[in-house]
């Protein structure tokens, strides 16, 4: 049993600097946790609610003073002094103080982070590492890191229609060689795009946004700069379409290539890519309502690449058993912050394994120097990590830790999926 001595929260910022939640715990036996809320900037309407003050003389309506007073008044009420066995036990007893499904009456960015913050500090209290505290295996698998180096127009400003374009070392003998191999690319990416008086400043997960013909362009310059970094067939390649943002009435409009696509052409797009790229994964590749064309996306694509799903599952159980039933996904994306629990997110995952499928943990595009990702992704052995580019802090910082991480598991570290 581990009692709850107090819990404060206050309003910090996230690297976009939007206020976000911080929140401190800490145990009867004075072992203490901390935690902050990241936020994304493509919230699905199936997530759970991402409390906002919608004050605008404050942070142009993002202040989460309102998300900070529910911890220090009712959750606090509720928790201080009392003991629970496990971090289940808590995140029951706020989901039930919360009682609406989208977790609307505190906000998720509350509740979730007394969740995290409270398996913090009960990892310390029982002298444990968070992963191991949260997963207890005999051993662990270092996450495949799916590093996002370079971005299109609904995270940034260019005429690139694809989301994102991530470069996966794979061959490598471990986890800190593996980073090393996407830093290298990174740079030699910048190099190219600068001789060619392309731009290369950065965006909010730290990857490059410049203008180019095409979106396949962006393919052709990744592989070029990995050739440059000399690690052809070592580095594969993964796209977030995120295509909802570009799909309207039947039509998918490329329209930084000024092409628009029907939904048969876009998978016959994406097969020939898988074709000619070393593309080992492709999330949101139909839009969420396009569901006839996910099962014909599913029927050319499913024994070639990891086919992930995003905002369609949310890290919801209900919706993810609901698409098991139908056979319709081998992947699904894992953010704590769509769902609003440490142990609602872990039975996603847990679901998702359950059936043979894959479960990459991963950040959000508004992060913070928060680092507990990387630990949940040790924790339950996903074998992959989505946490952004090679630069800044906020996403650095999750690499950083996992470079902790297999350190200290020394020969107890495994590599390759699970
Ligand atoms: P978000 O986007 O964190 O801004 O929602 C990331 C993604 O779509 O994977
Ligand atoms: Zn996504």
């Amino acid at each position: 049993m581990a009692e709850i001595k107090s819990v404060y929260a206050r309003e910090v910022l996230d690297s976009r600097w939007n206020p976000t939640v911080e929140v401190e715990l800490t145990l009867a036996d004075w072992s203490f946790g901390r935690a902050i809320v990241p936020s994304g900037a493509s919230t699905w309407v199936h997530e759970a609610l991402e409390l906002r003050d919608w004050d605008k003389s404050r942070y142009l309506g993002k202040g989460t003073l309102t998300a900070v007073k529910n911890v220090n008044t009712d959750i606090k009420a509720a928790i201080e002094w009392k003991s629970f066995a496990n971090y289940r036990e808590l995140d029951k007893l706020l989901i039930e103080l919360d009682w609406t499904k989208n977790k609307s009456k505190f906000g998720a960015n509350a509740i979730l982070w007394v969740s995290m913050a409270f398996v913090v500090a009960c990892a310390k209290s029982e002298n444990k590492a968070i992963y191991d505290y949260v997963g207890e295996w005999k051993w662990h698998i270092l996450p495949y890191p799916m590093m996002n180096i370079l971005n299109g127009w609904s995270h940034a400003d260019n005429n690139v229609d694809i989301q994102e374009f991530m470069v996966v070392p794979v061959w490598a003998p471990n986890f800190r060689e593996w980073l090393r191999y996407g830093a290298e690319v990174f740079h030699n990416l910048k190099a190219i795009l600068k001789a060619r008086w392309l731009a290369t400043s950065v965006w909010d997960e730290w990857w490059f946004a410049p203008n180019l013909w095409s979106n396949e362009e962006a393919l052709q310059v990744i592989v070029e700069a990995i050739e440059k970094a000399w690690y052809t067939w070592k580095i594969k390649l993964a796209l977030d379409v995120a295509s909802s943002e570009f799909y309207e009435d039947g039509v998918y409009n490329l329209a930084g290539e000024w092409r628009k696509f029907n939904a048969s052409e876009l998978c016959g797009l994406f097969e020939d890519w898988c074709n000619k790229y070393p593309i080992i994964s492709i999330e949101d590749g139909m839009a969420e309502d396009d569901f006839e064309w996910w099962k014909e996306m599913n029927s050319r694509l499913w024994d070639k690449i990891m086919l992930v799903w995003d905002d369609l599952f949310v890290t919801n159980i209900e919706r993810l058993q609901m698409w098991i039933d139908q056979n319709l996904a081998n992947s699904i994306l894992i953010k704590l912050n769509q769902i609003g629990s440490v142990s609602e997110t872990i039975d996603a995952i847990n679901l998702a394994h359950e059936h043979g499928m894959r479960a990459i943990v991963s950040h959000r595009s508004g992060e913070t120097e928060d680092t507990f990702i990387a630990d949940l992704a040790v924790a339950m052995n996903t074998g992959f990590i989505k946490t952004g580019s090679a630069s800044r802090t906020d996403r650095i910082a999750k690499y950083n830790q996992l470079m902790r991480i297999e350190e200290k598991l020394g020969d107890k570290a495994q590599y390759g999926k699970k």
